[in-house]
């Protein structure tokens, strides 16, 4: 078997050039990395979206610069090829450009990360700027802004009026001037996401539930799988219901160990007859 070859930005600008769909998935921990990489996904998000999903938190705002560099480092170990983009927490970008470059760099100098990507339109250019100037490629990211969401009104889809989709639109052409390599559309109208993926110069649009007109596609893991039995929502395709898989399993085990059916000799090991008959003894004396 050939050794997958390191996903770099000239192989993402390469396929967006030639048309050809970048996949992603968002992941946050070892064993699963290892699966994304070798199935061959191009970039993986280790997203603060772990708050919900690994935490148990009720949203993304708790999670901290520490929890993301300890399943960025995880994810990195488990896939070395992939283009691994670390999420910028809340609070780690939005005080000031100096905030964003240092929590940035944290993520290429402790994790290995390649980029990072943080939520915000035009009033976050500044940090978007700051970040690539400094040599750490950075990712946009538009519509639906889970940090953002009380503001938002909730988890609904953004950009519906005219209005409201010129805004994103518009937010788009800035972060791509300030120097993001890529903006990701989460949760917008599929005709939003195709003006600003024909509009797009030098920079790749991504979709999350924002239609067919990208240059790429995000799915969250947990979503793919059946993995968060809190929420299920529409925009994401169940490929294998694990979750139920993995329920089903746990309920098995929970009557064997019950009923005595497991463990069953395979499952333990034995020691020489001769060994166990001299242990006898010396519990004698
Ligand atoms: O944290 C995350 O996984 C994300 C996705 C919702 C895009 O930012």
């Amino acid at each position: 078997m050939s050794e997958r070859k390191k996903v770099s930005l000239p192989t993402l600008f390469t396929k967006k050039a030639s048309g050809e769909p970048i996949v992603m998935l968002t992941c946050y921990d070892y064993p699963t990395a290892s699966f994304q990489d070798e199935a061959g996904i191009d970039i993986i998000l280790v997203g603060d979206s772990l708050g919900m999903t690994m935490l148990g938190y009720e949203s993304t705002l708790p999670v901290t610069m520490d929890d993301m560099i300890r399943h960025a480092q995880a994810v990195r170990r488990g896939a070395p090829h992939v283009w691994l983009i670390g999420d910028m927490p809340y609070m780690t970008y939005q005080p000031s450009v100096e905030d964003a470059i240092r929590n940035a760099g944290r993520f290429m100098a402790e994790a290995a990360c390649d980029a990072v990507k943080l939520e915000g339109g035009a009033e976050m250019a500044d940090r978007v700027n700051g970040i690539a100037r400094s040599g750490i490629p950075v990712m946009g990211h538009l519509g639906l802004t889970p940090q953002s969401a009380s503001a938002l009104g909730g988890f609904r889809l953004q950009g519906k009026s005219a209005l409201q989709a010129k805004k994103i639109v518009d937010d788009a052409k800035a972060l791509e001037e300030a120097g993001a390599f890529a903006i990701l559309l989460e949760l917008v109208p599929e005709q939003v996401c195709r003006v600003i993926t024909e509009r797009a110069g030098d920079c790749i649009i991504i979709a999350l539930g924002s239609g067919l007109h990208a240059h790429g596609q995000l799915l969250i893991y947990h979503d793919m799988f059946g993995l968060y039995p809190k929420f299920k929502p529409r925009m994401a395709k169940v490929y294998a219901d694990a979750g139920n898989l993995i329920l089903d399993g746990l309920k098995q085990y929970v009557g064997e160990v019950a009923d005595r059916t497991f463990p069953q000799p395979e499952n333990w090991f034995e020691m020489q007859e001769d060994e166990y008959e001299e242990l006898k003894k010396l519990m004698e004396k």
